[in-house]
């Protein structure tokens, strides 16, 4: 895998992948120039992705620190907020395309250094490429970018338990389980149970592509 920046915006690319013969997977900002393919990409995934869609809860009567709720934004503002984002090192918000078609999203967030030099993972792609390995070969791009670039030590994905797809992502590419988060993440308007997988970096020496590939 070859790394064209080490800071935002990054692009990450794998061309030799035994599940997508032939095929590049490229992990990338979004930009503008996408909006129509974006928005045709959603559109056909919305029953898809629905159930699993995280959801902002209203701020609890009488506490003032959740920001106000907006409304959705254009794709050009979302474009800006996600490259933002970027810029200020806590998130790397990248598309995911496969063979120069935008067929997912990953979003490594939480990214925190001190004490804690951590991240956490989350992924979809379209219903229509799913079942090839997109979305555990994105994943090992990124956690090694995290792990032999930024110098982050752990990342984690928390899944719910019902999510059988997610699930064998990471049982495939043998992140840790690390047991259960009780109402963990606001999803389709309740707070939702998640397992928690993780991997350090000590445990993917030759990183997790290479593993990844050779299983
Ligand atoms: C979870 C998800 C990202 C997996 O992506 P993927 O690129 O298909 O991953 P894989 O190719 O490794 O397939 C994972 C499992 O999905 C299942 N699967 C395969 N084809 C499928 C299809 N057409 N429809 C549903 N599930 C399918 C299989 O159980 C497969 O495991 P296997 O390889 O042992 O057979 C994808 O299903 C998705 O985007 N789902 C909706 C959003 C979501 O759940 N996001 C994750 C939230 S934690």
């Amino acid at each position: 895998m070859r790394w064209r920046s080490r800071t935002w915006p990054v692009t990450l690319r794998d061309d030799s992948l035994r599940d997508l013969p032939g095929g590049a997977l490229v992990l990338r900002p979004l930009v503008r120039s996408d909006r129509d393919e974006w928005m045709d990409l959603r559109e056909h995934n919305a029953v898809w992705l629905d159930r699993w869609e995280a959801t902002i809860p209203e701020a609890r009567p009488g506490t003032r620190g959740a920001p106000p709720r907006r409304p959705a934004p254009t794709f050009r503002e979302y474009v800006r907020l996600l490259d933002a984002a970027g810029r200020d090192g806590t998130t790397l918000p990248f598309a995911i395309e496969l063979d120069g078609e935008l067929v997912g999203q990953l979003t490594v967030s939480s990214i925190t250094y001190g004490s804690m030099c951590s991240a956490s993972i989350g992924y979809w792609v379209s219903e229509h490429v799913a079942g090839r390995g997109v979305a555990p070969t994105a994943v090992a791009m990124a956690t090694d970018y995290c792990f032999e670039e930024l110098g982050l030590h752990r990342v984690e994905v928390n899944i719910r338990p019902e999510n059988a797809p997610s699930l064998r992502v990471v049982t495939k590419l043998g992140l840790r389980d690390e047991g259960l988060r009780v109402a963990f993440l606001h999803i389709q308007g309740r707070w939702c149970d998640h397992r928690t997988f993780a991997l350090t970096a000590e445990e993917v020496p030759g990183g997790l592509l290479a593993r990844w590939r050779s299983r």
